[in-house]
């Protein structure tokens, strides 16, 4: 939707602006000279009058048209004019004085290292120059990026740049969307994506070149995709390898790959001034609005990037500043709040990007994806809290959280160098100057080291590799939580005791989820309740954005909520929801009405045809009657969720049934007033407490059943069960 009205506020922009410098005839005229560009098919538009009308009485029938496919043209002229500009704005990266001498490095050297500041054109123009010289003849380029949000992005520049629609020779690829064609010459994805194409094809053939972008990220895929990469240019004489990063980890890279050579781009930087508080900030989100307020009033042009911890945190602040400004009336310039996250829909992260209006501000609340893999002009002030969110694994409990902590001195020095892309810039750290000397990490945590791995420990060993311990990782995982996730999928029977790959193991491995979900719809085949369990996995997948609840109906939102409950728990729950939306045929009204987001639901939809596609290519049915048993539906959960459950102690506390950990019903839940003795969870959520998120009732008879090695007879105290844990031969 947002698209079509995007070409037209195009449209109307162009009206706007030469309405200033040309006559009103000549006005006209253009109007009619567009107009006989666009095929409207055989109504009539009267847009030449008035283009204000047009937007308002006109536009739900171009909507029409567009969606019939009736207005290409429209898009043809608009990419045109845009991509001149762009041409201009390629030739001004810092990386487009370096193309030429890039280029024979690239030619001379199996691996490259390339390190240069965020925003020097690293991501959007080196595969460009890559296809301009050539290289696509002999197979696609495939540019990684640690973040969806990146890939589609920067995918979307690039084919802007290059005029083309997206998904045609540029396209981008990142889980459960698949925006390619035959055609696509450079694809943009995500690391997960291409560590999935190893799967289907260990030699990588359809590609000559592979460029690791953002790899100071280090995130567990990228992580993998070294080794795995590594390897692989031995084996390869005709693949070219980039590995590229903001100025950082480039040394370490190198020595990794047998030491590569670092092509440098050098960047333009200016000097950024670094403020710290005096004390402490109890509240640090206190503290940014104050900031960005006083900003506002007192310093010159410019904008402004808040750095924050996550959605709800960017939300609130976003609240704050907009009950604040709201105050002042027009006492201040206009300030435009834009959050980004990466879960924002795609239209929202596109504003961002839109030049700030004269006179006016922006101030762009950001989690660190604007840290190096989003990049956005303008900005001269950076305020930053100093902490990050972060997966963090304890291998002995087997639990991973989102935690928020505090980031390291390396993250410190490049959200400051955000401010100074463009012209000397301020960044204001909410913290002292104690604080950074003595609190932070000189370096963040790769996130292979405080991560579950049980999904990449079942990519790797259906990539044949067997020997974990030895795998060449650039830092290697806590031997801890390699052989927990061993244990893992021992338990869940994907790995025999010998530690090698079941059969059921293989057929997980197609699913790109982790391995408790995929086990479940494997396990979900027997009792015919296959197409359920893949629909609450597509829901349990978009997670917590399911339900709207606005501040000013809370209440209606709540009733409409409890209309969908289902006695059983939260799973069914949402299965309720799902197959009332697919009753009224997936429609937008109907969710407006039932306080359901829309944009969720087609997510989900979406993501459920794919787990059913992925289902047929590894042999389920999926079954298009009903299930007969739906408890059988909450069975096959727990077939992969047995490590998440807990049980009612008299006390009126739950406890897990492994380790005994006190956890929480979470307020959301339909369980949370029912208290049943044995519930399964989907997932541990930390806020005030340990909380249990998307929970239903369970039977302790299940667990013996489905799990024998995992429980001993102490875990479930219950007389009946007297065996043994079978022991275990792990091989790692
Ligand atoms: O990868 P690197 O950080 O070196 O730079 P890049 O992502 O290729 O960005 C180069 C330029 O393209 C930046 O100046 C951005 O302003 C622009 N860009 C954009 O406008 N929209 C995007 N989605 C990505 C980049
Ligand atoms: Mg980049």
């Amino acid at each position: 939707g947002g698209k079509i009205e995007d070409r037209f506020k195009v449209l109307y922009k162009r009206y706007e602006e030469e309405k200033h410098t040309k006559t009103e005839q000549e006005v006209w005229e253009n109007a009619q000279t567009s107009r006989s560009k666009y095929n409207y098919g055989n109504k009539e538009v009267k847009f030449q009058q008035n283009y204000d009308l047009l937007l308002d009485n006109q536009i739900d029938y171009i909507k029409t048209q567009l969606i019939e496919g009736n207005f290409e043209e429209d898009e043809r002229f608009e990419r045109f004019s845009k991509a001149d500009r762009l041409q201009d704005e390629r030739c001004e990266l810092p990386v487009f004085k370096q193309r030429d001498k890039l280029l024979t490095a690239i030619r001379d050297h199996k691996i490259l290292i390339v390190e240069g500041e965020t925003g020097s054109g690293k991501t959007t123009q080196i595969p460009q120059y890559l296809h301009e010289v050539g290289y696509t003849k002999y197979g696609k380029i495939a540019c990684t990026q640690p973040r969806r949000v990146a890939a589609m992005s920067v995918a979307a520049r690039v084919a802007q740049e290059m005029r083309v629609k997206l998904g045609h020779e540029i396209g981008y690829s990142i889980r459960f969307e698949d925006c390619t064609s035959e055609t696509t010459v450079i694809k943009y994805m995500t690391d997960g994506m291409l560590l999935r194409e190893f799967m289907m094809d260990p030699e990588l053939s359809s590609y000559s070149v592979v460029m690791i972008d953002e790899a100071h990220e280090r995130t567990l895929h990228t992580d993998i995709l070294f080794g795995l990469i590594k390897d692989l240019a031995r084996a390869r004489n005709n693949l070219k390898v980039i590995i590229s990063s903001a100025t950082m980890d480039a040394e370490k890279f190198a020595r990794y790959f047998d030491n590569a050579p670092i092509f440098g781009i050098p960047g333009r930087r200016f000097p950024v001034d670094v403020f710290y508080t005096k004390s402490p900030e109890a509240d640090y989100i206190e503290a940014a609005v104050i900031t960005v307020l006083q900003i506002h009033v007192t310093q010159p042009a410019g904008d402004i990037l808040v750095f924050l911890t996550g959605q709800e945190e960017i939300e609130s602040t976003h609240d704050i500043l907009l009950s604040r400004t709201r105050g002042l009336g027009t006492k201040i310039p206009e300030l435009i709040i834009l959050p980004i996250y990466s879960n924002l829909p795609s239209e929202m992260q596109a504003k961002i990007f839109e030049p700030t209006p004269e006179g006016a501000r922006k101030v762009v609340l950001a989690t660190n994806i604007a840290e190096t893999s989003v990049t956005i002009d303008g900005i001269i002030y950076v305020i930053d809290c100093g902490l990050c969110k972060e997966t963090c694994y304890n291998p002995r409990t087997g639990m991973e959280s989102l935690v928020i902590v505090p980031i390291s001195k390396a993250s410190a020095r490049q959200r400051a160098g955000r401010a100074g892309r463009v012209a000397p810039g301020k960044c204001f750290r909410i913290y002292t100057l104690w604080s950074y000397d003595n609190e932070l990490e000189e370096n963040p945590v790769p996130e292979i080291q405080r991560c579950n791995l049980g999904n990449v420990v079942l990519i790797l060993k259906s990539l044949g590799i067997e020997d974990l311990v030895h795998f060449d990782f650039l830092d290697p995982p806590a031997s801890e939580t390699l052989i927990r996730a061993l244990e893992e999928l021992y338990a869940l029977g994907a790995l025999n005791d010998e530690g090698q790959l079941t059969k059921l193991g293989r057929r997980m491995a197609e699913f790109p989820v982790d391995p408790k979900l995929s086990k479940c719809i494997m396990y979900s085949e027997k009792y015919s309740c296959t197409n359920e369990v893949a629909t609450i996995a597509a829901m349990l997948s978009v997670g917590n954005s399911v339900f709207f609840r606005p501040k000013d109906k809370i209440m209606h939102a709540d009733n409409a909520r409890m209309s969908f409950s289902c006695r059983d728990g939260d799973h069914l729950t949402l299965f309720n929801v799902y197959s009332q939306w697919e009753e009224a045929n997936f429609s937008s009204i109907w969710c407006r009405d039932h306080f359901i987001q829309y944009r969720s639901m087609n997510k989900a939809r979406d993501i459920k045809e794919q787990l059913v596609d992925l289902c047929e290519r590894v042999e389920i049915i999926v079954n298009k009657e009903p299930c007969k048993d739906i408890k059988m539906v909450i069975k096959s959960f727990c077939s992969g969720y047995f490590f998440n459950c807990a049980r009612l102690h008299k006390s009126g506390i739950y406890k897990t049934v492994k380790n005994a950990h006190t956890v929480f019903i979470h307020p959301s839940s339909v369980m949370f007033k029912e208290m049943p003795k044995w519930v399964m969870y989907h997932e541990l959520v930390l806020t005030s407490k340990e909380f249990m998120r998307h929970a239903s009732i369970m039977s302790s008879q299940w667990l013996t059943e489905l799990a024998p090695h995992y429980f001993s007879s102490q875990d479930l105290d219950d007389d009946s069960i007297k065996k043994m844990p079978k022991p275990i031969k792990l091989n790692p």
